[in-house]
C-alpha cells in the first residue's frame, strides 16, 4: 500500500520549477524557431556567397560583386553589388536545408538597397525542388541616392514544398547595392514581422514552462573569447547585429555544420519577449570571462574582467531599469517601456576550477552590491559526481551560492539510480538548478542516439526525485530543446522539426506533464514508510495544487508487468470521489515519436474513482501516470 499524507506538506513547489533550456544548437534558432528563410542574408558567412548561387541567362552580361566596407561598418560589412548592363541574371538562395513553403500562405520579402539611378527591377520567385514556380512577386526599388533604403513585397505561395528555393532575377540596366535579403512566412508567432515560427513557439507555450534559460549552453562560452555570446550585439536593428560563427559549426561539435552562423535575429530582446509571451521567467546565462574549457580554455585576465561584469549589470538594467536609465531607455526604444522583471541570471555555463571561482567572486560582488536580491546561478561543470564537481560544490556552498547548476547526460540506469540523489542533499541556503539533463544511451557517444520511450520514462522517474525534493531542487530543464531533422549536431533532443512541421518526443510529453501539473506543495508519498525510488520498479512523488484544489500523484512503472496499486490517502483534506489519470505508456521501450507518428507515445486520459480514502489503480507496463483528484 502506498501512503500519501495529505495534510502536512513537506515542501513548497516554486511556480517556476519546470522550465526549458534554449540554445542555438541543431539549427534551433537560425534555420529553426527564427523564421527567416534566407540563409546568409547579409553575406557575412566566412564564404560570402554560401547558400547562394548565380544564374546567368546570357553569359557574362551581368556583374556581381561582394563589397566589403568593414572600416565603416564593423557589424555588417558586406553587401552585394549588382551591375547589370544588358543581360538578365539571377541569384538563388537554398534556404536552411531548403525553404519550407505552404500553399496559400503569404511570404514577406524585404531588403535594403541603394542606387544612384533607377533602372533595375527585381522578380521574386519561390521555386519548388523541381524548379517549378510556386509563388512570385516583384519589387521596383523606389528611392535613389547614396542612402540605404528598406523596401518590402509580399506574395502568396501556390503550392506546398518543404524543400523549395528562392530566386531573385534582376531585369533592366543599371547598378544597385543589396543587403539583408530576407523572406519570412506570413504566419509568424503573434504575426510579428520577421518573428518566430509559430508552430515551434506553440509547442513551448503548451508546456507552460516556468522559465526559459537562454542563449545556451556552450555558445555562451564560445570556443574562444572572441566568439563568446555578447548580448549587446544582439539587440536593435537586425542589420546592426554582428553575426558570429556558431560554436556548433566548428570542429568542437560532434557533427559540425559548416553553414551554421548566428544572425541574432533572435536576440536578447526577443528572448525576453518570448518569455513574457508564454508566461515564463527569463533566465539568461552570461559568459564569466572564460571560453569553453574543453575547447581553447581561454580566460580573460582578471584585471580585464570589467567589461564582462558591466555586461551583466547592464543586462539587469536593460531588463528592469526605469526608462530614464541608459539601458532601460534602450528597452523602451525597442518597444517595451515596461520592465521585464528579470530575477536571476547564470554566471558561466559549464565552468569550473579556481579560475572560475576567482571570476565568479568578482561578478557576485558587483551584482549583489547593486542588486542584493537578484539571484545568481553558479556553474558546477559537467561531471555530476566526480572530484571536480565535489570540490567546486563545496566552495560554492561555502560562498553561499544562490543556485548551483548541475548538468547530466547519462544512461537510463544512471537516471533510475539517481532518483534519490537529492534525498540527502544539504538543506542549506544554496539551491539546485538542474539546468541540463537528458538520458543518453551512451554518454560517450553524444549525438548518436534518439530519445525513445525508455529515455523519457527514466527521466520521468528521476524527475519524481526532483519534485520530492522541491525544497532543494528549485528549477530544472531538459536539454537540448530543438533539433532540425536535417541539421542536428547533438541528440537526443526534446522537439524535432523540419522546414514545415514539428513534433514532441516522448520526453516532450514527460516534461509537459510535469510542468502543467506542478502543484504548489509537496506531500509525502511512501511505500512501507520509505520514499518510492525503485521498489518494484516504481518511482513516485505527490503534490497538492492549492490553487486548483487538486491532489496530483506522479508514478512511473519501470517494469514489463502491470502493477495493481493501492493508495491510502491519509488526512482531513476532503477529496472528491472522481479524478483523472493521464497516462504515457508503451510496452516497447524503443518506441520513438516521428513526423509520421507524432503521438506514438503521448498522454491518454481516463477517469478514476475513489472508495473513501482508498484508491486502487492498475499501472500499465512501462508507464508514467499522473493521477489527479480534486478536493473541496
Ligand atoms: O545541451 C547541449 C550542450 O551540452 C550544451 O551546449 C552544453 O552546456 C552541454 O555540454
Amino acid at each position: 500500500i502506498i501512503k500519501i499524507k495529505l495534510d502536512n506538506p513537506i515542501a513548497k513547489v516554486q511556480p517556476n520549477m519546470w522550465g526549458v533550456f534554449f540554445e542555438d544548437i541543431n539549427f534551433g534558432a537560425d534555420g529553426g524557431i527564427y523564421a527567416e528563410l534566407i540563409k546568409n542574408r547579409s553575406f557575412e558567412f566566412a564564404k560570402p556567397l554560401m547558400g547562394w548561387s548565380i544564374q546567368r541567362k546570357k553569359a557574362n552580361e551581368g556583374e556581381i560583386l561582394v563589397v566589403n566596407r568593414k572600416e565603416i561598418n564593423t557589424a555588417n560589412p558586406r553587401y552585394l553589388q549588382i551591375n547589370n548592363e544588358n543581360g538578365i541574371f539571377g541569384i538563388t538562395n537554398e534556404g536552411f536545408k531548403g525553404i519550407g513553403v505552404k500553399k496559400g500562405l503569404r511570404y514577406d520579402f524585404s531588403l535594403m538597397y541603394r542606387q544612384l539611378n533607377p533602372g533595375i527591377k527585381l522578380h521574386l520567385q519561390l521555386l519548388s525542388a523541381t524548379n517549378k514556380v510556386i509563388g512570385e512577386g516583384s519589387l521596383n526599388p523606389e528611392n535613389n541616392g547614396s542612402d540605404w533604403n528598406k523596401q518590402t513585397a509580399s506574395f502568396v505561395a501556390t503550392e506546398t514544398d518543404p524543400k523549395a528555393k528562392f530566386s531573385i532575377t534582376f531585369e533592366g540596366k543599371g547598378k544597385i547595392d543589396l543587403d539583408m535579403i530576407s523572406l519570412f512566412p506570413g504566419n509568424t508567432w503573434k504575426g510579428r514581422k520577421q518573428g518566430l515560427r509559430a508552430d515551434m513557439v506553440q509547442l513551448l507555450a503548451d508546456m507552460k514552462p516556468g522559465f526559459i534559460r537562454f542563449p545556451g549552453g556552450c555558445i555562451v562560452e564560445g570556443t574562444d573569447l572572441a566568439n563568446r555570446y555578447q548580448w549587446k550585439n544582439t539587440i536593435g536593428p537586425i542589420e546592426d547585429r554582428k553575426m558570429l560563427i556558431n560554436r556548433w559549426n566548428t570542429e568542437f561539435a560532434h557533427r559540425p555544420a559548416p553553414d551554421y552562423y548566428q544572425s541574432f535575429g533572435l536576440g536578447f530582446f526577443e528572448y525576453f519577449q518570448l518569455a513574457e509571451d508564454i508566461g515564463s521567467d527569463a533566465l539568461p546565462i552570461l559568459n564569466c570571462g572564460m571560453a569553453c574549457q574543453f575547447n581553447t580554455g581561454e580566460v580573460v585576465a582578471l584585471d580585464e574582467l570589467d567589461p564582462y561584469v558591466q555586461d551583466a549589470l547592464d543586462l539587469i538594467e536593460f531588463a528592469n531599469g526605469d526608462v530614464n536609465t541608459k539601458w532601460g531607455k534602450k528597452r523602451a526604444e525597442l518597444g517595451h517601456p515596461k520592465p521585464f522583471n528579470l530575477k536571476m541570471m547564470g554566471v558561466g555555463n559549464e565552468n569550473w576550477g579556481p579560475q572560475y571561482l576567482e571570476r565568479l567572486a568578482i561578478f557576485t560582488k558587483a551584482i549583489k552590491a547593486k542588486y542584493p536580491d537578484f539571484k545568481l546561478i553558479n556553474s558546477s561543470g559537467t561531471d555530476p559526481e566526480g572530484d571536480r564537481f565535489n570540490l567546486l560544490n563545496t566552495s560554492l556552498r561555502e560562498n553561499k551560492a544562490d543556485f548551483i547548476d548541475e548538468h547530466y547526460y547519462r544512461p537510463a540506469d544512471w537516471f533510475l539510480k539517481n532518483a534519490g540523489r537529492y534525498d540527502n542533499y544539504p538543506r542549506n541556503d544554496t539551491k539546485v538548478f538542474v539546468g541540463e539533463y537528458a538520458v543518453h544511451a551512451d554518454s560517450k557517444v553524444l549525438g548518436s542516439n534518439r530519445n525513445n520511450w525508455q529515455s523519457a520514462l527514466a527521466s520521468a522517474s528521476l524527475m519524481t526525485g526532483l519534485e520530492r525534493n522541491a525544497d532543494v531542487v528549485q528549477m530544472a530543464s531538459y536539454a537540448p530543446l530543438f533539433a532540425h531533422i536535417d541539421a542536428w549536431q547533438w541528440a537526443p533532443d526534446m522537439i524535432w522539426v523540419d522546414n514545415l512541421q514539428s513534433y514532441g518526443t516522448p520526453d516532450y510529453y514527460v516534461q509537459k506533464l510535469f510542468s502543467t501539473n506542478k502543484g504548489t506543495d509537496v506531500v509525502s508519498i511512501t511505500l512501507d514508510d520509505k520514499n518510492i525510488i525503485g521498489q518494484d520498479g516504481l518511482y513516485a512523488s505527490s503534490v497538492l495544487d492549492k490553487t486548483k484544489k487538486e491532489l496530483i500523484i506522479k508514478i512511473a512503472n519501470n517494469t514489463d508487468k502491470s502493477q495493481n496499486i493501492d493508495f491510502e490517502l491519509d488526512g482531513k483534506t476532503k477529496l472528491k470521489t472522481k479524478g483523472t489519470v493521464e497516462e504515457l505508456a508503451n510496452s516497447n521501450l524503443n518506441q520513438l515519436n516521428s513526423f509520421d507518428n507524432p503521438g506514438a507515445v503521448s498522454p491518454k486520459v481516463s477517469s478514476i474513482s475513489l472508495k473513501g480514502k482508498k484508491l486502487n489503480t492498475s499501472l500499465k507496463p512501462y508507464s508514467f501516470n499522473v493521477i489527479k483528484i480534486p478536493f473541496n
